[in-house]
């Protein structure tokens, strides 16, 4: 029996990984590589020892998405495939909307099919919106401001439905709050397409000299220094938080939504000290005018996630920031792209061309 994970090439998904076969589980692997690159599956191999199947596939084409059903004993999915960036699903609602939403679609009336009822979802805290309460608590309002955070909504609004419609599903959905860092290794980590949207891979950049400074976007928040406060938490307890949820759908049935964050709140200007001290490197800085769609203040109350799941973030900020660093270093420049992997375990789609940017 084996966990298909969706996105597994992805930031999340490759973390998830790690964990899951370090854990003993047999797992499957889906990605069509237009948020991550196939040097990933090579390094996931390096870190646990373990081989394991990779469909080189997109969720959108129902027909390669059953190969995997037919040639593989799956017991539960971990469906991280999506578009994720804020701004870029303001400018493109259409295929964020198309892209996340039917591809999830068509993965649920899979599992239909295959009688495959064990679903841990990725969601995010975007869904709170302009959050009035803190912390952010499973049952504060939901109201998401951007393409990418409605997506998610709607998504888990149709998991919700699913199991109306059929009792034995059981499904965990996970907001994430920041998720930063890397595996303990330097082999796996954040490698965003482009000029990162986020904070701390854009940092890193500037600290390893790829970007000159880092702007600050707007220091006039009602926060202790005015600066954006977020609940960074890190890759690899995110990573655990799935195997928790997977752990709690073997036994229980349902639909249950857990908060994936630390409890704390960080500023920009106290995540600038942090990377300068487990760098050595000066981050130069410039204060412009604050981003479209931010909020002043994220943080999760976690605690639902403790006491159902048992599961609590362990690593603190200077760890996800030496971690972010030996990744950095490791790799200036991410992972190699274009690479092409000689693998028994490494399945192409013949009719999928390969919709990636770079
Ligand atoms: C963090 C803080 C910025 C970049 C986003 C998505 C969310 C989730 C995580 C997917 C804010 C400030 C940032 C920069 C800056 N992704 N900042 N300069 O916006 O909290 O959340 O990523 O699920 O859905 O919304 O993360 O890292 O972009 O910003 O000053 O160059 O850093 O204003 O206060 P965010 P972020």
């Amino acid at each position: 029996m084996a966990i298909l994970i969706t996105g597994g090439a992805g930031y999340i998904g490759s973390h998830t990984c790690v964990e899951l076969l370090n854990t003993g589980y047999e797992i499957v692997v889906l990605d069509n590589f237009i948020n991550s690159k196939p040097e990933v599956i090579k390094r996931i191999t390096e870190i646990t020892g373990c081989t394991f199947k990779f469909y080189n596939h997109d969720l959108l084409d129902k027909k390669s998405l059953e190969q995997v059903f037919l040639e593989n004993d799956i017991e539960a999915v971990i469906h991280f495939a999506g578009l994720k960036a804020v701004g870029e699903s303001v400018d493109l609602p259409l295929q964020y909307y198309y892209n996340n939403i039917t591809s999830t679609l068509v993965l649920c009336e899979t599992l239909q099919k295959y009688d495959v009822k064990k679903l841990v979802f990725s969601s995010s805290a975007t869904v709170y919106g302009l959050p009035e309460r803190f912390p952010i608590s499973e049952d504060s309002p939901l109201r998401a401001l951007n393409p990418y955070g409605r997506t998610k909504l709607m998504i888990e609004e149709i998991l919700q439905d699913l199991y109306v419609s059929d009792k034995n599903w059981s499904i965990s959905i996970l907001r994430y709050f920041n998720p930063i860092g890397a595996h303990g290794s330097g082999q796996i980590g954040e490698d965003p397409n482009g000029v990162p949207n986020n904070l701390m891979p854009y940092i890193a950049q500037v600290a390893i000299g790829k970007l000159k400074e880092l702007n600050v976007f707007g220091n006039q928040y009602a926060t202790k220094d005015g600066t954006g406060v977020r609940d960074y938490i890190h890759v690899v307890d995110l990573a655990l938080g799935h195997l928790r949820a997977l752990e709690k759908n073997t036994y229980s049935k349902g639909v249950e939504v857990y908060n994936l964050g630390t409890g704390k709140g960080y500023s920009v200007l106290e995540m600038i000290s942090a990377f300068e001290e487990a760098s050595g490197k000066k981050i130069p800085y410039k204060v412009v005018d604050s981003r479209p769609g931010d909020v002043a203040v994220c943080y999760a109350d976690p605690l639902k996630a403790e006491k159902d799941l048992g599961w609590i973030a362990k690593k603190g900020i200077d760890e996800m920031c030496v971690d972010a660093w030996r990744w950095q270093t490791k790799n200036p420049y991410g992972y190699e792209i274009n690479q092409e992997i000689k693998s028994p375990y490494f399945i192409k789609s013949e009719d999928f061309l390969i919709r990636n940017k770079y």
